[in-house]
């Protein structure tokens, strides 16, 4: 097998729009990513065929529908190798999976325990954890990042001790696109009997995730990340945790037996999945999963880091450019400032020539502060993207040069 970014190119629609009559070059893959025909077809087929709510329903579309909700499960469950269906929860997106692990979490902590985090984290993974440990009077600790935009290893196994009971940090920084050395990091935290938390959300479409090789006790993704819907997402964590844990959200289907005074909880995975579920759009993140695993996998790494590396090169030679986030693992994003222009306006002029960027703090302020920028640019790529749209997204930065001169 090898990759043809022009044949896969011509499978998601909306790259062929123009904006202001220019081609589109979307560079926003970070924040979402584009969706391929067939997850389309899979969403529009799904509501013109079998739309239905599941595990109720008494009749042919009730079954259809509820097969296919729960193949996509053993789908993400295979993607991910966890090791039982049952460990994998359907939720709106990695938000939620976070907050269903900090809910989990509220029961567990007393106060004086310690929760790690980092200085790299995604709002959703640092302010969740802020507040569990407000509510339980637990001690948050947070990894520094370095220069290079690394968390600083030395400075986490200092932070390591029996006091530890809960770490999480991000298997991608969202920011950045630093790769962060998660097996390593979850071995060393369970060396103290800690709980580990990965937030897959930039991880999963880059590289092979194994769970189990991880060693990690939840890993947490969303589906428009990877090619798929949004509004649906993943937690996958250890049955062995997760059957322990207080439920999450009350409702139906997550209930064994209900009185007017009390009530008992199903088993996992439907105890933390109150209410009807989004299976349209589960349906379609599993299409988007199979799309997206039955790529020659190697290829696409390799197609990723030559955006990258071309980025980087031309980023180098550009006068008056400056990367944030330089580490020695990353996937394909480009963080930068430039000496003249706010990252807003930067992105305003990229997209009046036809190139989408995000700017800003990325939900990740505390990583702007350390880096002292008020926010960056970004570019971030995916599989469809080609050497000549980084070409020209350098020609389009010479002109915002000119323009804020
Ligand atoms: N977390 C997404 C991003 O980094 C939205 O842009």
């Amino acid at each position: 097998m090898s990759f043809d970014v022009a044949a896969i190119r011509k499978q998601f629609p909306i790259l062929k729009r123009e904006i202001d009559g220019k081609p589109l070059i979307y560079l926003d893959n970070a924040a979402t990513t584009q969706k391929p025909q067939c997850v389309i077809d899979a969403l529009v087929d799904y509501y013109s065929t079998c739309n239905s709510n599941v595990h109720r329903g008494a009749h042919r579309l009730a079954d259809e529908a509820t097969r296919r909700f729960e193949d996509a499960r053993d789908i993400v469950k295979n993607f991910i190798n966890a090791p039982k269906r049952e460990e994998v929860i359907w939720t709106t997106g990695t938000t939620e999976a976070i907050n269903i692990v900090a809910n989990g979490l509220a029961s567990l902590l007393l106060p004086g325990d310690e929760v790690i985090a980092t200085g790299m984290d995604h709002h959703a993974n640092l302010v969740t954890w802020q507040q569990a440990c407000k509510a339980s009077g637990a001690i948050l600790r947070t990894v520094p990042v370095t220069d290079m935009g690394e968390l600083d290893q030395a400075a986490y196994d200092d932070m390591l001790n029996e006091r530890t009971k809960f770490v999480a940090f991000p298997h991608v920084s969202n920011a950045l696109g630093t790769v962060n050395p998660i097996k390593d990091m979850t071995a060393k935290a369970k060396q103290f009997g800690a709980l580990v938390l990965v937030d897959g959300a930039q991880g999963a479409a880059h590289g092979h995730v194994d769970v189990q090789d991880i060693g990690c006790d939840f890993y947490a993704f969303s589906g428009h990340k990877i090619y798929g819907p949004m509004g649906v997402g993943v937690l996958w964590g250890k049955e062995s945790v997760l059957a322990e844990w207080p439920v999450w959200r009350t409702g139906g289907e997550m209930i064994s037996t209900v009185t007017l005074q009390d009530a008992t909880w199903n088993v996992l995975p439907y105890r933390f999945e109150a209410g009807t579920p989004n299976v349209g759009d589960a349906i379609a993140m599993a299409e988007a999963i199979r799309w997206f695993s039955a790529l020659d996998q190697e290829a696409v790494a390799a197609h990723e880091k030559a955006l990258l590396d071309h980025a980087t090169e031309l980023a180098e030679q550009f006068e008056g450019l400056t990367i944030i986030g330089t580490a020695k693992e990353k996937i394909g994003v480009l963080s930068f400032v430039m000496d003249q222009g706010h990252p807003a306006d930067i992105g305003f002029l990229l997209d009046r020539q036809g190139i989408a960027v995000r700017t800003g703090d990325h939900c990740a302020q505390p990583l702007m502060a350390r880096f002292n920028v008020p926010g960056t640019a970004r570019a971030s790529f995916a599989i469809y993207n080609t050497l000549e749209e980084v070409d020209a997204l350098f020609v389009a930065l010479k002109k915002v040069q000119t323009m804020l001169a």
